[in-house]
């Protein structure tokens, strides 16, 4: 699978991608998610080594929520406009769990993570855990979103 580097174990990734699942990991715990009960981490690594946490936070009306992914995101492009996002990493737990769920980025974040990889003009990777438990980094978001709709589309 050319740009995509598997890990069969945790322990197998870099020190530093291994600090970004965990503080993912913790970011879960800020998710509000009553209604799904399906708590979504998000860490995002700046060039400048700083990292950023999102967590999914749902609603009453269910289409207002937002993804861990886009709310860390959101955040960065509104806080710190001119942040290179280098990489970053998705974690699911089920309310009451103990063990973490395999999760991959949802298609809509995918979008984003897309217009705002080509906005930096530098490749932004993506941590995240597959059903079978292996970890996956793709070493950039195009390879994750296939003949996309773009700004040029328009
Ligand atoms: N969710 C995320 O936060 N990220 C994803 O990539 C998949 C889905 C959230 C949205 C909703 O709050 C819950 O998980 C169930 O779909």
């Amino acid at each position: 699978m050319d740009g995509f580097h598997i890990f069969p174990t945790f322990s197998e990734l870099s020190k530093q991608d291994q600090e970004l699942v965990v503080n993912a990991q913790k970011a879960t715990e800020n998710s509000y998610s009553p209604y799904s009960n399906y708590r979504v981490g998000a860490a995002v690594r700046l060039a400048s080594g700083q990292i950023l946490l999102g967590s999914n936070q749902e609603n009453a009306s269910y289409p207002a929520g937002l993804c861990a992914e886009r709310v860390a995101l959101f955040h960065i492009s509104s806080t710190y406009p001119d942040a290179i996002v280098e990489s970053i990493a998705t974690v699911a737990k089920r309310k009451g769990d103990t063990k973490f769920k395999p999760v991959t980025p949802c298609g809509i974040c995918r979008q984003v993570m897309l217009e705002l990889e080509i906005r930096q003009k530098s490749n932004i990777r993506v941590l995240m855990q597959s059903s079978d438990e292996r970890w996956i980094i793709s070493e950039n978001i195009r390879k994750l979103l296939p003949f996309s709709f773009e700004q040029d589309n328009l």
